[in-house]
């Protein structure tokens, strides 16, 4: 199953893919972060997220889950995304330095090796006070040995945010970020999946770089939006299509 965007809850749709089918996880879940308490995020005001949105898309869809509803989504994520991968095979996950200490070694405990803290550095301060927030983190977990096809990237990558002029996604991803992070660790002609492929913007940084893909999305629209991206996206090249 190459090439395609499953619909759905991706705890099911990850239950309907083969044993070591899969070369790279690279995914970007909802981080339920941002300050606020255990409290304010069962109300859903966290983030902005309305009562009335919570009621249409459930405590799972967004921002608004416990730490420990997170954890468990996630590990529970990283326990298939182990079956699915094959030998040395990568599982890289964005998170934020608030869910790291949380997620790291629940995620560890799926069977997976920590390897590395990859940092997003987004070369421009966010608004906040004090040291105000200029990156985020990628978590870097491998199955058995690691295998790596590319070593010209370091654990620091700077790469500007979508402008949000230009994105479909409230936390859409840099392409070329993703496209970075997914030639180190993706052989030739290699599958790469999302699950929380959100607009897509993993499945067209893995189409341009000339790999396969499996995304699964939640939310139908977004769904729809991914679709496009990834129709429209060169194949094998041309980052000035991006
Ligand atoms: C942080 S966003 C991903 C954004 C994406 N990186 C992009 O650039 O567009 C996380 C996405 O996960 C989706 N999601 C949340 N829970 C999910 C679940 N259980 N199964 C599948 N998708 C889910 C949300 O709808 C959201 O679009």
């Amino acid at each position: 199953m190459n090439n395609v965007i499953l619909q759905g809850d991706c705890i099911k749709k990850l239950k309907e893919l083969n044993d070591n089918s899969i070369d790279s996880v690279v995914t970007d879940p909802p981080y339920c972060s941002g300050g606020f308490n255990e409290t304010q995020k069962r109300m859903a005001k966290g983030q902005g997220i309305t009562y009335k949105q919570f009621k249409k898309t459930g405590w799972f869809i967004n921002d608004n889950m416990t730490t420990g509803g997170l954890v468990w989504l996630l590990r529970s994520v990283a326990v298939e995304s182990f079956r699915l991968l094959k030998d040395g095979g990568s599982f890289c996950v964005f998170t934020d330095w608030r869910m790291y200490p949380h997620l790291a070694p629940a995620l560890e405990s799926s069977g997976f090796r920590l390897q590395n803290m990859i940092v997003w550095n987004k070369s421009q301060m966010g608004l906040g006070r004090g040291f105000r927030p200029q990156h985020e983190i990628i978590i870097h977990l491998v199955k058995g040995k690691p295998k790596f096809y590319d070593n010209k990237t370091g654990n620091v990558i700077t790469e500007k945010r979508v402008s949000p002029t230009r994105r479909l996604h409230q936390t859409e991803k840099p392409v070329q970020l993703l496209a970075k992070l997914i030639r180190v660790i993706t052989p030739p002609g290699g599958v790469v999946l999302d699950p929380f492929a959100g607009s897509g913007s993993t499945l067209v940084a893995a189409k341009r770089e000339g790999f396969s893909f499996v995304g699964i999305e939640r939310d139908p629209e977004y769904v729809e939006i991914a679709h496009i991206r990834v129709g429209e996206a060169p194949k094998g090249g041309a980052e000035d299509a991006i």
